[in-house]
């Protein structure tokens, strides 16, 4: 269903690598809506993934940059905003990516090496895009920058390891960088803390199965899926969400005001 919501919109989406990942999904309800952009992602990720069929499918152009790189951020905004001929009007940042966390290292056992990538790629990469864009100008005014968080930035899951600080450190750029974002330019700048959701980051989780089954019986309404998250980004990109900004937004099914659900319960009760 199209509500031509995004229309005359332009922006960039990072982070769509197959079909399961939350930015793919956003990219294509993105272009139901009536919006065009450019897609982006890391050089090695492009040749991993399928982004070229998505680029296909939503008739976009891709410029791979690492979001770690000041230099490939400054040529990716300058690229998108010739190929779209003009300034923007979104931009989302779905990225993360933990070395501690992939290699099975423990949180009381950091490579802090790994531990500096791991928050240059997650958290570092959203203040880096946000400067280039700021420095730039080329946002327009009532644009709209969404990041994709997780709740482990404000509670304990222990197996989230290293991400769970990267997490709040990303969340605390967008209310920082928010500010001046907002003051400067009028431009809005959100995190929105969603579901666990089965794609190759979130699957790199240990014990993802257990965490989220979990979440799906605390949750009031179930696990938001990376189509609610994309309709949700989608909301605010739009002009109905102009004045939301400096926010931490649940898309969680209501997972995060739960204390206890009847379905916890149960597996305890008479057991
Ligand atoms: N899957 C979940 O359970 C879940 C829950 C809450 C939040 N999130 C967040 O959603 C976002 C998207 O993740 P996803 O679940 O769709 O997984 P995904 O694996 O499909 O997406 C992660 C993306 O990050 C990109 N990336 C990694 N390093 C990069 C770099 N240096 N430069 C540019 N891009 C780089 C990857 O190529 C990939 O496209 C992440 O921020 C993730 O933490 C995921």
């Amino acid at each position: 269903m199209s509500y031509n919501l995004l229309k005359g919109k332009q922006g960039i989406i990072f982070g769509a690598l197959d079909a399961h990942s939350i930015a793919w999904k956003t990219a294509e309800r993105v272009y139901e809506e009536g919006g065009r952009f450019v897609l982006t992602n890391a050089p090695i990720a492009m040749r991993m993934g399928k982004i070229n069929e998505l680029a296909s499918t939503t008739n976009s152009e891709i410029v791979p940059a690492d979001a770690t790189s000041v230099e490939e951020l400054e040529n990716l905004v300058e690229k998108s905003m010739e190929i779209l001929g003009g300034k923007l009007d979104f931009v989302l940042h779905s990225i993360g990516m933990s070395i501690n966390v992939r290699k099975g290292k423990h949180y009381t056992d950091q490579n802090y090496s790994w531990t500096h990538k791991g928050w240059d790629v997650s958290a570092g990469s959203f203040h880096k895009t946000m400067q280039v864009l700021y420095k730039k100008d080329a946002m327009n005014e009532w644009g709209s920058i969404v990041a994709l968080t997780y709740m482990a930035s404000q509670r304990v899951f222990p197996d989230y390891n290293d991400m769970a600080d990267n997490k709040a450190y990303l969340e605390s750029i967008a209310r920082s960088f928010g500010y001046f974002f907002g003051k400067d330019k009028k431009v809005r700048v959100n995190t929105i803390s969603q579901s666990p959701t089965p794609t190759t980051a979130g699957k790199g989780v240990k014990g993802f199965e257990g965490f989220i089954a979990y979440a799906e019986k605390m949750s009031p309404l179930g696990n938001a899926t990376a189509l609610d998250c994309a309709n949700y980004t989608v909301a605010m990109f739009s002009d109905l969400t102009k004045r939301v900004t400096l926010q931490n937004l649940y898309n969680d099914g209501g997972f995060s005001n739960m204390g206890v659900s009847n379905d916890i319960m149960e597996a305890f009760v008479n057991k």
